[in-house]
């Protein structure tokens, strides 16, 4: 199978649209026009003193007419590992696509490193981009490249450097993961533990500022969890990149995280460290954390009732 195609098959399209222009829908807000330049040097902003990295400031976002996210305030700190959590649905990875600027918001606005993310301009999304690292939900690996090509990709696409010192940085990142000795293998002769520890050498290629993990534990085995779980967390502190992880997985993320926010309903409904967390006695956090089926949160995505749907008349 070739690059191209193989790409298009396993649903690389975010990968791919990662290194492209954002789309823009038509209702976006154009915010006060004091956008600028991600190209220019990082200012001395209220971001920076606050230590954060990314704000996140009354974020409003919806797929056509369906809200999403609204209204929605966060801060990442800097140099953190922070988990944004909540039931399947609720926008995370949607958060993660309006932070990459893939998406665009319709209200309220974004600022990395104190500037705003702006989707309008290709140049400086670009920059931008580049000091981020994606780990996609579902891997986005390229089957047809081996594990040295798959992480070598960024470094080609954004950098003009020699053959040379691409190969120290690949090598370097994959033994960064414990994947050295497998550069050479295909991407169809590797486990799924293994495949995920070939993203997250994909995601920090470029040394980014921040890593975002879609989801990075979902299939995994309980040892192959522990292992990626730890990490996130060693290459984090080794770097001093700010990790931002979505995931549902309580405990992992309670482990590794310095704080966490609990999304529901398009809105943060739960903010602090997991000790916070475990403590409060709000009902919607403690179905999420206990894992309890019957509470706040309910089971069915909205829907007409079902007699309407299935014509019986009550
Ligand atoms: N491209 C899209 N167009 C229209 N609706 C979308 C699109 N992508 C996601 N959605 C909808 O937006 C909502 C939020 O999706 P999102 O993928 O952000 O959820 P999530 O919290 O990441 O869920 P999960 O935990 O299952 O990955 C879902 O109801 C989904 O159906
Ligand atoms: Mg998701």
């Amino acid at each position: 199978m070739r690059r191209r195609d193989a790409r298009l098959f396993f649903g690389c399209g975010i990968g791919r649209r990662w290194l492209q222009p954002a789309i823009r829908p038509a209702n976006r807000n154009k915010h006060d026009g004091k956008e600028v330049s991600l190209l220019q040097p990082r200012p001395s902003t209220a971001a920076a003193v606050s230590n954060s990295l990314v704000s996140i400031q009354g974020l409003t976002f919806g797929y056509d007419a369906r809200a999403i996210l609204s209204d929605v305030s966060l801060e990442f700190a800097s140099g953190k590992v922070i988990a944004i959590m909540g039931s399947s649905g609720c926008g995370k990875t949607t958060l993660l696509r309006l932070i990459g600027g893939i998406l665009a918001p319709q209200a309220g606005r974004i600022l990395f490193s104190g500037v705003p993310v702006d989707t309008g301009d290709r140049v400086a999304l670009y920059a931008l981009r580049r000091r981020m690292g994606m780990l996609f939900q579902f891997g986005a690996l390229f089957t047809d490249l081996s594990i040295f090509e798959n992480v070598a990709y960024p470094l080609r696409e954004h950098t003009e450097l020699p053959e040379s010192m691409i190969r120290d940085i690949v090598l370097m990142k994959l033994d960064a993961v414990g994947l050295r000795g497998a550069a050479s293998l295909g991407i169809g002769e590797i486990s799924g533990g293994m495949a995920r520890r070939v993203a997250l050498a994909r995601a920090i290629a470029l040394d980014p500022e921040i890593i975002m993990y879609d989801e990075p534990f979902t299939g995994l085995d309980p040892i192959a969890i522990g292992i990626i779980a730890n990490l996130i967390r060693r290459l984090n502190d080794a770097t001093g990149a700010t990790s931002l992880i979505v995931s549902h997985d309580v405990t992992e993320c309670f482990q590794i995280c310095d704080y966490t926010y609990l999304l529901s309903g398009g809105r943060v409904v739960a903010r602090g460290t997991a000790q916070e967390l475990q403590a409060t006695q709000e009902p919607e956090v403690r179905q999420f954390i206990r894992g309890e089926p019957d509470g706040p949160v309910h089971f069915h995505y909205p829907a007409s009732p079902i007699a309407q749907d299935l014509g019986i008349r009550v």
